[in-house]
């Protein structure tokens, strides 16, 4: 079976064609990054406007690069939450269309459960149960996924995402928007040992996350800073380095503990924070404790077609579908996503 995926729920128009049998045929990606730059974040009307113009020369890329003609797939699987509303009917209407015109059926995917199952695109792929970190723009969760649809969020970020308090430090550094990849190359250079910043709700039992106050201690840091201009730039450096080192360690922190508390022995790490490379050498240490880790691709942590191709296709072989009509869900709790699509008849 051969399943277009379309994602459109923030500033990225991502296309794929998934087939069941051959693994991922053809992906396509138009990031919306410079258009949002000039505003300082994702303007929702001028992402909706973009992924229209895109929607349609992508799928035709991905057929082409695929060797297929529209015809040729089976089934069409788009993002339908969570994510911004407007962003989200244009990939919706595109799914419900096109699906419509082939006499295919289409099933909207839940965005985290694309990333939840992305690693699932690599040829080293993880097998049910696992431990899920999921750390993307705008969800930080600890996630036991048991098999598809089984998901206990274990903990969250009761405030900002760890991806939004990237963001926002990178920006009151000046490095732009979204500047998580910035900050980290910048950390690269710095000397994390020079500014302390705190290791928030670390010292609470749960499997909860806090990065609010922690991006709040580093601004208030850099606006205390009094040196010379020339020492501005080391100390930017340094805490870059010391803000990635704060996150990275509370994020393994509390993946280790729930890798305690639930007794698995895998651990899935995606979304877009997943790309960032302190994060991945923390987590890779796990494995001289026989813990196997996982993750995405780089172009597949942050957001794109083919992990709602995989999502999708692995939900409609089940039978899953959804009904005629563009149905779309902006605040969609993870928890609910059993309830996705119905058998078909
Ligand atoms: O998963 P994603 O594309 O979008 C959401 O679903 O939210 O994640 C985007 C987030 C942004 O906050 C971006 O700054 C962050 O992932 N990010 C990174 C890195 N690459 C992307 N954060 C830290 N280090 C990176 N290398
Ligand atoms: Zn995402």
């Amino acid at each position: 079976m051969i399943t277009l995926g379309i994602e459109s729920s923030c500033d990225e128009t991502g296309l794929a064609l998934y087939c069941t049998k051959r693994g991922l045929l053809s992906h396509a990606l138009f990031s919306q990054v410079d258009l949002h730059a000039l505003y300082g974040g994702v303007v929702p009307e001028l992402a909706s406007r973009d992924h229209v113009r895109r929607l349609v020369p992508l799928t035709r890329q991905v057929c082409s690069e695929a060797s297929l003609a529209l015809n040729d797939i089976d089934a069409v699987a788009y993002t339908s939450g969570p994510g911004l509303a407007g962003a989200l009917l244009t990939g919706a209407m595109m799914a419900q269309g096109l699906a419509w015109a082939l006499k295919k059926p289409a099933l909207g995917v839940h965005h985290l459960e694309g990333h939840l199952l992305a690693p699932m695109l690599e040829d080293k792929s993880p097998d049910f149960p696992f431990l899920c970190l999921l750390v993307s723009g705008g969800h930080t969760q600890l996630v036991k996924v048991s098999g598809l649809g089984q998901y206990e969020l274990l903990g969250e970020s009761i405030d900002d995402a760890a991806g939004e308090a990237f963001d926002k430090t990178a920006k009151m550094l000046g490095l732009g928007y979204p500047g998580g990849l910035a900050l980290s190359r910048l950390a690269e250079q710095g000397d994390a040992s020079r500014v302390k910043l705190p290791r928030p709700m670390m010292d609470r039992p749960n499997l909860d996350f806090s990065f609010s106050g922690l991006k709040t201690a580093a601004i208030t840091r850099f606006k205390a800073f009094s040196g010379s201009d020339a020492d501005k730039q080391q100390f930017k450096a340094d805490l870059a380095a010391s803000f990635e080192l704060a996150v990275v360690e509370v994020l393994m922190g509390k993946s280790c503990r729930a890798l305690k508390q639930t007794g698995l022995s895998r651990l899935v790490v995606s979304g877009g924070v997943s790309a960032n490379r302190l994060l991945r050498v923390s987590a890779d240490a796990l494995k001289s404790e026989n813990i196997e880790v996982f993750y995405p691709r780089l172009e597949f942590c942050t957001d794109n077609g083919a992990m709602i191709a995989l999502a999708g296709a692995l939900r409609l072989s089940r039978g899953e579908f959804s009904e005629l009509g563009v149905v779309i869900n902006p605040r969609w709790p993870l928890t609910d996503l059993s309830s996705t699509g119905r058998p078909v008849e």
